[in-house]
C-alpha cells in the first residue's frame, strides 16, 4: 500500500470485536479519549511518526466498535488540537488527510451501525478536502440515532471559550438578554458541545497525565483514567477494563 509516498503500510486484517461476556451495570454516557502516543509507537519500531498516525487511525475503528457494543451515547475523540499546527508541515498534512481516508473506507460501516458523526473545533482553517469529508459524513449520518462519534478536529478549549465570550458580549450588546442571565447553562450553549452532555469519563493513553487544552469546561466533573499504553495499542480489552473501572467510581459532584 502506498500512502503519501510511504510504501511501508500493510493492510492488516480488520480486527474483530472481542465478544467477551463483559456485562457492565453502569455505563458512562459520554466517553472522551485523548488518543496520544502515535509518534512514540512508530519510533519504537523505527518507523516515521506518520506510520503511528496511520496505525492510530485504524485503532479508531476497533474502539468505535466497542463503544457501539456497549451502547455508549457519545464517544469524543481528540484527533487534532489547535496547538498541533506547530508540528512539521509534512506531519500536519498527513494528519489532515486522515479523516477523508478513514471515512472513505469506514463510512459505510458507520452508517450500517447507526453511528452519527459530529465534530467539534474550528473548521475554518482546515484544508477543503478534510472539511468536505467531514461535512459529507455528518450529512450522511445525520438521521442515525445510535452512537454519536464526535471528532475533535482543530479543537482547543481556550479558543472555544473565548469565541463563546465574544458571542455572548455581542448578544448582550444588542440587548438580547441582560448580563444577569449569563449562567453555566447559557455559557454551555455557546460551546461546540452544546448538543451533547459533558463527558462522564476521560481516557488518555501514552502515560501523559494532562488535558492539553481538551474540554476544560466540560470536564469539570469527569472521571479521569490514564494508561501508559500508546494509542495504537489501546485495544478492546483495555477499553473494557477502563469501562469496568468507571463502574467502581463514586461520583459525588461536591455532595456527599
Ligand atoms: C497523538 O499522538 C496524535 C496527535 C496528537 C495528532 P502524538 O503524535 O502526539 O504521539 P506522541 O505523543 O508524539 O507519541
Ligand atoms: C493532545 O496530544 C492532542 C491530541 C491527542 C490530538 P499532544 O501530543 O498534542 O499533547 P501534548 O503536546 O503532549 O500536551
Ligand atoms: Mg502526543
Amino acid at each position: 500500500m502506498l500512502i503519501n509516498g510511504f510504501p511501508f503500510f500493510k493492510k492488516k486484517n480488520q480486527s474483530t470485536i472481542n465478544h467477551s461476556e463483559l456485562h457492565l451495570g453502569v455505563i458512562p454516557k459520554h466517553v472522551a479519549i485523548i488518543m496520544d502516543g502515535n509518534g512514540r509507537w512508530a519510533k519504537k519500531r523505527g518507523l516515521p511518526r506518520i506510520a503511528g498516525h496511520k496505525e492510530g487511525m485504524d485503532n479508531v475503528k476497533r474502539i468505535v466498535r466497542v463503544a457501539t457494543k456497549h451502547k455508549l451515547e457519545v464517544l469524543t475523540l481528540y484527533a487534532f488540537s489547535t496547538e498541533n499546527w506547530k508540528r512539521p508541515k509534512k506531519e500536519v498534512d498527513f494528519l489532515m488527510g486522515l479523516p477523508s481516508e478513514f471515512l472513505s473506507t469506514y463510512l459505510p460501516e458507520l452508517i450500517e451501525n447507526n453511528v452519527r458523526i459530529q465534530t467539534i473545533g474550528d473548521f475554518e482553517p482546515l484544508p477543503s478536502l478534510t472539511k468536505q469529508a467531514m461535512t459529507n459524513a455528518i450529512h450522511k449520518t445525520k438521521d442515525n440515532d445510535g452512537l454519536i462519534l464526535n471528532i475533535a478536529l482543530n479543537y482547543g478549549s481556550r479558543f472555544e471559550m473565548l469565541e463563546a465570550v465574544k458571542k455572548i458580549v455581542e448578544d448582550v450588546k444588542v440587548d438580547q438578554y441582560p448580563i444577569e442571565n449569563i449562567n453555566e447553562e447559557l455559557f454551555s450553549n455557546y460551546l461546540y458541545t452544546k448538543h451533547i452532555s459533558d463527558p462522564d469519563f476521560l481516557i488518555r493513553t501514552s502515560g501523559e497525565q494532562r488535558l492539553s487544552n481538551f474540554l476544560l469546561w466540560q470536564c469539570a466533573y469527569s472521571e479521569f483514567w490514564f494508561t501508559d499504553v500508546l494509542w495504537p495499542d489501546f485495544d478492546e480489552k483495555l477499553f473494557e477494563q477502563a469501562l469496568s473501572d468507571y463502574e467502581k467510581r463514586k461520583r459525588r459532584f461536591g455532595g456527599l
